[in-house]
């Protein structure tokens, strides 16, 4: 899918002020600096969209981006960031899941997991509140570029049978890197068949 446009649209802490719109919209978790900013900017191949940082914690709000005038791409923010204190990430645990929970036209989540790292705690607990929400979701593993391509293979296989052990059906995944742009297509070309599945209802 190209994308012919890509535009901020509104910063809030709270789901009800987000965007009234029947538009489909997909939006982007994970724990804070594993890279959900510029997986957004990557994949609309526009640099200083979505505000990126190397320190954890940038993103403090849930961020619109409306795309080709029809969709939207969401940036939440992180969790997990232990400096935050524990009534900060309080704070902004009740944001990720009341826009989770409530937002009815978001239509996939994408759950991001850094590619580099052995399954967290966390993320397993997130997953399974996922799962009991029903909420759809899928799995993009970044920063794949900062591994060799052997290494790579290695813990992505290794995170999907440890997944295997709690699910009995995998949800969908994706092998990302911001800095080369794989995965890219993949990504594009999954929301796009979502898209035209919603249309035709
Ligand atoms: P919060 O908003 O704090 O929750 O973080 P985030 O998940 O939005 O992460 P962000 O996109 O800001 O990236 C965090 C850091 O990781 C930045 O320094 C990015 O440049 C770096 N980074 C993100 N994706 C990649 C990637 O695919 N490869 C490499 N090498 N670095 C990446
Ligand atoms: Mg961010």
């Amino acid at each position: 899918m190209e994308i012919k446009s890509a535009e901020f649209i509104i910063s809030n802490t709270d789901v009800l002020k987000c965007p009234v719109s029947e538009m489909p919209e997909y939006a982007f978790i994970g724990r804070s600096n594993v890279g959900k900013s510029s997986l957004i900017n990557m994949l609309t191949a526009r640099k200083g969209l979505a505000m990126t940082s190397a320190t954890p914690g940038k993103t403090m709000l849930i961020n619109h981006f409306l795309i080709n005038e029809n969709w939207y791409l969401v940036d939440l923010p992180g969790y997990g960031y232990a400096r935050r204190g524990i009534k900060g990430q309080d704070q902004i645990r009740t944001i990720i899941e009341d826009y989770i929970l409530e937002r009815e036209q978001m239509s996939n989540l994408f759950l991001l997991i850094d590619s580099r790292l052995e399954p967290q705690k966390i993320d397993m607990e997130f997953m399974e509140w996922l799962g009991e929400n029903e909420i759809p979701f899928s799995i993009v593993f970044t920063k794949t570029d900062k591994l060799n391509g052997g290494k790579m293979r290695d813990n992505v296989n290794m995170y999907l049978r440890k997944l295997r052990t709690q699910w009995e059906e995998l949800p969908p995944h994706f092998v990302t890197s911001s800095e080369t742009r794989l995965g890219r297509e993949e990504i594009l070309t999954y929301i796009e068949t979502i898209n035209k599945n919603l249309k035709s209802k």
